[in-house]
């Protein structure tokens, strides 16, 4: 689809969704009171295997007013998604992807298009993740093009960004956050898509699966400096809306400090989520924190 058919597309699917609020998912990103909701998301990365999919719900605990969302790799999402099914006592629990084409169809050996990941299930696609930065040649322009596919495609991008330690050591942190987020963006709008419609992570290289964590202050800043970033793209009331979320070493242990910052609206989550009480247990200090 080209640029123009793909802006059609989102518009038309923005103004059906807002019509129809279709199955409660429009309104999913905020709470009836208006604050966002806090999202927990699962990264499992190339980990797991048909019977951890199969026990993963069972070991689930529900976190009032915390959206989850797994991310297994794609050949585990049936057996995820049946056990979800069959799980008694679970609220509803998002399924996402760690990766797309951004074409529909076509030779394109090992992949997978945005329609098949509607088709199986996702309602959510990671994008931009440093992995998939350092070693399978996702650079910022191809990251753009796999967000405005997915959500041509009606999927909610989670879009990775953040710095490596070298680039925080020479205090290029900043610059970096604001090259990376821009360019993924490009080409967005108008019109916008819906605040609920897009996730940002940060998520700072030197983190990931290191047990290194940003400190609290270190997420609140770079994610505030990202929402107002996501203020000039679009609007403020835009940014407001828009659920931006800490990823690096994020534990039960850390879930609580950095929860409790203003921009932090939840977590990606690699590591810690293998094990579905860990998983669990953030969601639940992550609500604890938000009722306060
Ligand atoms: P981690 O991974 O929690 O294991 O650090 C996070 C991520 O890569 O999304």
């Amino acid at each position: 689809m080209d640029e123009l058919g793909e802006r059609i597309a989102r518009l038309v699917r923005q103004v059906i969704e807002e019509r129809l609020a279709v199955g409660g998912e429009l309104a999913s990103a905020s709470t009836p009171g208006g604050r966002r909701r806090p999202l927990v998301a699962a990264n499992w990365k190339m980990n797991g295997s048909r019977a951890m999919a199969e026990g993963y719900p069972s070991g689930l605990r529900p976190a009032p007013g915390v959206e989850l969302v797994l991310c297994p790799p794609l050949v585990l999402l049936p057996p995820l998604a049946a056990a979800l099914r069959a799980a008694p006592g679970l609220p509803e629990v998002g399924l996402g992807a760690q990766n797309l084409h951004f074409e529909p169809k076509g030779a394109f050996t090992g992949e997978h298009s945005p329609g098949m990941l509607r088709e199986a299930g996702c309602r959510y696609v990671i994008l931009g993740h440093s992995e998939r930065r350092a070693m399978f040649g996702d650079d910022d322009a191809l990251v753009a093009r796999k967000v405005r596919a997915a959500l041509a495609a009606g999927l909610r991008p989670i879009l990775c960004v953040g710095e490596r330690l070298e680039e925080r050591e020479s205090g290029a942190t900043f610059r970096v956050l604001r090259a990376q987020l821009t360019a993924a963006l490009a080409g967005l709008g108008p019109p916008a898509p819906a605040p609920g419609e897009l996730v940002v992570a940060y998520e700072p290289v030197w983190a990931i699966g290191t047990g290194r964590t940003a400190s609290a202050a270190q997420a609140e800043e770079a994610l505030a400096f990202l929402r107002e970033r996501l203020a000039e793209l679009f609007s403020w009331a835009w940014a407001r809306g828009a659920r931006l979320l800490y990823g690096g070493s994020a534990t039960p242990e850390n879930a609580a400090a950095l929860g409790a910052q203003p921009d932090v609206d939840g977590f990606l989550v690699g590591g810690a989520s293998l094990e579905p009480a860990k998983l669990s247990a953030m969601a639940l200090k992550l609500s604890e924190v938000r009722a306060r």
